[in-house]
């Protein structure tokens, strides 16, 4: 290997995330990104079939937000967000709340962990500043929200926890209502909420990180209204399913019941920018509404609101209303559930899902479905070598390409996968 490679140089001096420290391969320089193409330092093209961890929208360097981008560049960078404010914020937090009516306050952090993170600190000072103790949070099984240690809290218990389970927040779980679980989930949920319930958390029709789980808005609007009716905030994690990924703006805009606090992030910036939002309804708002300074809510990053990502999100939410985006989007979804009824019948294939703009392809093998199972390997490999960035979860495939994606490189990722499963 060329030692003076940036690849090599990487090497040296930086820790990647997710990354085992020894025997993994090196990590891949990548110079330039063009649609829902990235190209790496000898010049070899890459279809990002997977929005670069699902925060890419509009595809690579898109024109239309980088030149917004530019031109907040040349007016302010950043400025403190407490005391201060700024139109960028402004703009996005009046853009969002026009598409979740039922939303009133914006809060902004700086990714899908400190969303989560306000998310419940949120929740829980509802309780305290309305005079109450509540502690108890109820998550679904498999759930994934972040690596903070709160969102890890209402996370499930897994290797990416294991470490620092002994200092993690017990919660309440509860099953996922995928197919055949509606009644045993929601039994649960009725079981749990009590007294003491602050919060129920969710990641509302996809569990994105436990292996594209998916499951259906109905059971969904049973559990949504079962925490109305109780008085308890439901929060929805739509950090990754926000954005049309799920093939409307966002994933519980299926529902008919609608939570009480909404995270975002990853795709809130076309994928330009590090951002992170918690938006809550007036009644979440309405204990924080006083003079009393002990009831301030005490949170806040050195970049929130940072000018920049707000414009890169002010500017994507404008791509969608000038774009082609959402005959994108559907052009996707249609290409994908073909694609769907094709792989249902494979004989290695154990499950295959579709939500939207996400279609999952479950792997059969002889080890536990998970994200250890030594299939994800051989499959990144596989794709790598075909010009085509996979990252499976364990033993499922996934496809969640930015909605740019032509119907021909859409062609060439669902042909990779149909190869690789004959091959099995
Ligand atoms: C549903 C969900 N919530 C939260 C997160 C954490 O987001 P971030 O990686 O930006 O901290 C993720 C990341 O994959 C996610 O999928």
């Amino acid at each position: 290997m060329n030692t003076n490679s940036l690849s090599s140089r990487d090497h040296l001096h930086i820790w990647h995330p997710f990354t085992p420290q020894v025997g993994a391969d090196s990590n891949i320089a990548i110079l330039k990104g063009k649609g829902s193409l990235l190209f790496d330092e000898e010049g070899q093209a890459y279809i990002d079939a997977i929005s670069s961890w699902w925060v890419n929208l509009h595809g690579h360097c898109n024109a239309f937000i980088a030149d917004k981008l530019k031109q907040q560049l040349g007016d302010l960078e950043h400025v403190l967000f407490s005391g201060y404010t700024h139109e960028p914020a402004i703009l996005l937090a009046e853009k969002l709340k026009a598409l979740l009516p039922a939303m009133d306050k914006v809060f902004f952090s700086d990714d899908g962990s400190t969303a989560v993170e306000v998310a419940l600190k949120m929740a829980l000072q509802y309780w305290h500043n309305k005079g109450e103790t509540r502690t108890k949070v109820i998550a679904f099984e498999n759930a994934y929200h972040g690596d903070t240690f709160g969102s890890m809290s209402v996370g499930a218990r897994n290797i990416f926890s294991r470490a620092f389970e002994p200092l993690l927040f017990d919660v309440i779980r509860i099953p996922v209502p995928v197919k055949g679980k509606e009644e045993e989930s929601v039994n649960a949920l009725r079981k749990a909420l009590d007294g003491n319930t602050a919060a129920f958390i969710f990641e509302p029709l996809v569990q994105g990180a436990a292996g594209m789980i998916m499951y259906d808005c109905t059971a969904l609007d049973q559990l949504l209204e079962m925490c109305k009716l109780n008085n308890v905030p439901a929060i929805a994690d739509e950090v990754m399913t926000g954005f049309g990924r799920t093939g409307k703006m966002f994933a519980t805009d299926y529902c008919n019941t609608k939570p009480d606090i909404i995270c975002l992030s990853k795709g809130i910036t076309g994928g330009f920018m590090p951002l992170g939002v918690t938006m809550c309804s007036a009644r979440m708002y309405e204990p924080y509404l006083t003079s009393d300074r002990t009831k301030t809510f005490f949170h806040g990053h050195s970049y929130t609101a940072n000018p920049l990502a707000c414009a890169a999100g002010v500017a994507s939410l404008e791509w969608f209303e000038i774009g082609n985006v959402w005959s994108e989007i559907h052009r996707i979804s249609e290409q994908l559930a073909q694609a769907k009824s094709a792989l249902s019948t494979h004989p290695n294939v154990a499950d295959v899902r579709l939500t939207g703009t996400i279609l999952a392809i479950e792997i059969k093998s002889y080890e536990a479905t998970g994200y250890l199972n030594s299939v994800g390997e051989s499959v990144a490999h596989y794709f790598h070598k075909r010009g085509i960035i996979m990252r499976p979860l364990g033993n499922v495939v996934y496809v969640l390409p930015p909605y740019c994606t032509t119907e021909h490189e859409l062609s060439i990722v669902l042909d990779a996968i149909a190869e690789f499963l004959n091959g099995q």
